[in-house]
């Protein structure tokens, strides 16, 4: 049987969510993942050094192999003394959601400039600005398109601030994180290399926010991922929502891709001739990026039929029923 053995890779966007559920999705990362960037949007959000204390230790208790790699929300009230002390307690990143623009962002910030004094404060603890790209005002397919003079300006401002363009889903978005600075990179999801637009038309399970957008865009992010380009690397943004609130009229926007990750990466990345590139997109070029060490345990994906269940935990996974032709 054929099969490839690399160092077990960090999940550098994901959303573990909070109470009994939270049991399952944490130890479906732990599972594949050794490390993750824990998105702070839970209800209360993850903002202070309580919070992410708080939040932590529950992860923690739950799977203490795993290494949350913590981050906080930004709020329009968020102070900037409190920068320094998020980042002694080990926060990696501040996220900032443009109001709106996605599930659980109602609190977030309707105008950038009233981030200054809290970027300033980032950049000089070089703390990384972790964005969730979309302008909400926009039409949904230009909604990243729109955004992206924001994170130029951001740049022209604060530019030492490393920022993330966080699931990047577009053309747009691909050739403008090439054509910036090497401090402005994005995270890549496995949905928004696989799925278009008429897949969320076609299944409400696949909504999520950014929307994935056309066969271009799709092929673009593609490119940059195979061609190895450090500036791409892996961010599941596996978000998972309970099946009701996914079959019903307003679906939530969240794709539950845990299930399936690291074998569906590497049939993706076998079927275009480059998985010796998918170690370095799982679990190098991200920790290059935020300059922490690779992992010293390593994982082995074989290369056997897996298929996906209709659903795990009341929620249903990503591709479900289909088949896979890796597994772990
Ligand atoms: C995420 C969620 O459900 O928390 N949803 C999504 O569509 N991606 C939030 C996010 O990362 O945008
Ligand atoms: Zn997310």
């Amino acid at each position: 049987m054929k099969e490839i053995t690399i160092i077990k890779p960090d999940d550098l966007h994901i959303h573990l969510r909070q109470g009994d559920a939270m049991v399952f999705y944490a130890k479906e990362s732990a599972n594949q993942f050794k490390r993750g960037i824990v998105m702070p949007n839970t209800v209360p959000p993850v903002t202070s050094v309580e919070t992410v204390l708080e939040y932590k230790n529950s992860i923690l208790n739950i799977v203490p192999e795993f290494e949350p790699l913590m981050t906080f929300k930004i709020l329009p009230k968020t102070d900037p003394m409190d920068i320094p002390k998020l980042k002694k307690i080990g926060v990696i990143a501040g996220k900032y959601y443009p109001a709106g623009a996605t599930t659980n962002s109602e609190d977030g910030i309707s105008e950038w400039k009233i981030m200054r004094p809290v970027l300033k404060a980032m950049e000089d603890s070089e703390m990384v600005l972790s964005i969730h790209g979309e302008k909400p005002e926009s039409f949904i397919m230009d909604r990243e398109k729109d955004f992206l003079p924001i994170v130029k300006e951001m740049n022209r401002e604060f530019p030492k601030l490393k920022i993330i363009l966080e699931h990047v889903s577009s053309r747009d978005g691909v050739e403008f994180v090439k054509s910036m600075p090497e401090n402005i990179v994005a995270t890549v999801t496995l949905h928004h290399l696989l799925s278009t637009v008429e897949d969320v038309i076609n299944n409400s399970a696949n909504k999520c926010m950014p929307i994935p957008k056309l066969k271009e865009d799709r092929d673009s992010i593609r490119e940059a991922v195979f061609s190895g380009d450090k500036k791409f690397f892996f961010g599941s943004d596996s978000a998972p929502h309970p099946k009701a609130d996914k079959e019903c009229l307003k679906a939530k926007a969240g794709v539950f891709t845990s299930p399936v990750l690291l074998p569906k990466l590497a049939e993706l990345f076998e079927n275009n001739s480059c998985l010796d590139r998918l170690e370095a997109f799982v679990s190098k070029l991200g920790a290059d990026f935020y300059k922490i060490p690779y992992n010293e345990e390593k994982i082995t994906i074989y290369k056997k039929d897996m298929v996906v269940p209709n659903e795990v935990y009341g929620v249903i996974p990503y591709l479900a029923g289909e088949t896979i032709s890796w597994s772990l």
